[in-house]
């Protein structure tokens, strides 16, 4: 099996190759222009396992062309993107391009080339701002209202992947639509958490990050987006994922191809913590207090959002092993000490 991740450097994509490599014969190729992945990452990697790893930015066709030419991938795993959602309303053509063009590129470039299987990461922000959650949480069959052009960039992805495969009888594709996705490498050194990875791109917006980062004193307080929602506290409620149980689902994805047809997949943890309940846990996981103040709400943000994940659970056989939020916020700081 020879499978292409582009955004191999990234965040999430990094715990792809890890778990790839140790986990898999596969034979791994990573593209990544290092925008926001990074060097550091892929030796960590390199120290796991062997993989070919290219510098190339998806936008350069010929590049990208030539690269499936040259190599025949069985497999792409897609993570390279722009991720920033109030970049993407103030930038909107960056996100259109860079995730939407770029993406329609590489899957004709895939199909053109006789690959077989595309996984996808798509977003719980195709879902916009649903007013009402059901008790189960958001099955994959909501409706698909984005809010802002970084869901809407990866809506239309996901509809140029099933339109090509209802065409192509031998293309089949995986969408995943991440929750919030958070915490870092779980890799233990005598007993001690280590991670070898994590995220490692300045300036992020992510809560659990910049709670880590409170609590490390590199910031020196933080503000809640809004208390005045319609949540258990007023804060708002995400459904946090950690990043090696999504990892995980990649890996099954490519084995579920194999004998399964095309399909959208939720992934979360079918629970939701509010902004106040991971700050606390924070503080409790670090033994480290920080200073926390109101301020009015991102303009975008829904008030929760939470997968329904059964289908993944049931058609996969996907078992999250990380859902203690302790572990997801405790893994985040270990991996911030490092930065
Ligand atoms: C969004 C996107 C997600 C994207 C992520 C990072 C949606 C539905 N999801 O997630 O796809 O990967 O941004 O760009 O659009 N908060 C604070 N204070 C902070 C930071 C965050 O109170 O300093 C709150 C937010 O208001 C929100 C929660 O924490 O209620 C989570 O925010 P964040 O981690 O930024 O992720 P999302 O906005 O949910």
């Amino acid at each position: 099996m020879n499978v292409l991740i582009t955004g191999g450097a990234g965040y999430i994509g990094s715990h792809v190759v890890k778990q790839l490599l140790e986990t898999t014969a596969y034979k791994v190729t990573v593209v990544d222009n290092l925008s926001t992945g990074s060097r550091k990452t892929l030796d960590t990697l390199r120290a796991i396992g062997d993989f070919k790893f290219i510098d190339l930015d998806l936008k350069e066709f010929d590049k990208v062309a030539e690269l499936f030419t040259k190599s025949s991938f069985d497999t792409v795993i897609h993570f390279a993107a722009s991720i920033v959602v109030p970049e993407s309303v103030q930038n909107p053509l960056k996100y259109y391009m860079n995730n939407t063009v770029n993406t329609t590129n590489l899957i004709n470039c895939a199909v053109q080339n006789g690959v077989k299987k595309f996984i996808f990461s798509s977003t719980a922000a195709v879902y916009g701002e649903p007013q009402e959650i059901p008790v189960l949480g958001l099955d994959e069959k909501f409706a698909v209202e984005p809010i802002n052009p970084y869901g809407m960039s990866k809506l239309m992805s996901e509809r140029v992947l099933q339109d090509t495969a209802k065409a192509h009888k031998d293309f089949k594709y995986v969408i995943f639509r991440y929750f919030n996705v958070a915490g870092a490498d779980i890799h233990y050194e005598n007993d001690t958490l280590l991670p070898r990875i994590g995220q490692s791109f300045p300036n992020a917006t992510h809560l659990i990050k910049i709670a880590s980062e409170c609590a490390l004193g590199k910031r020196d307080k933080m503000a809640i987006f809004g208390d005045d929602f319609n949540t258990t506290d007023g804060t708002g409620v995400r459904d946090y994922i950690h990043v090696d149980d999504l990892a995980e689902a990649h890996i099954k994805a490519v084995k579920y191809l194999k004998e399964n047809d095309s399909d959208i997949f939720n992934i979360g943890y079918g629970k939701g913590y509010s902004v106040k309940e991971v700050i606390e846990t924070m503080k409790k996981v670090t033994s480290n207090d920080f200073q926390v103040e109101t301020a009015p709400r991102r303009a975008g943000d829904p008030a929760a959002l939470i997968s329904d994940n059964r289908k993944i659970k049931k058609k996969m056989g996907w078992i999250p092993r990380y859902e203690d939020l302790g572990l997801i916020c405790k893994s985040a700081y270990e991996w911030e000490k490092k930065l």
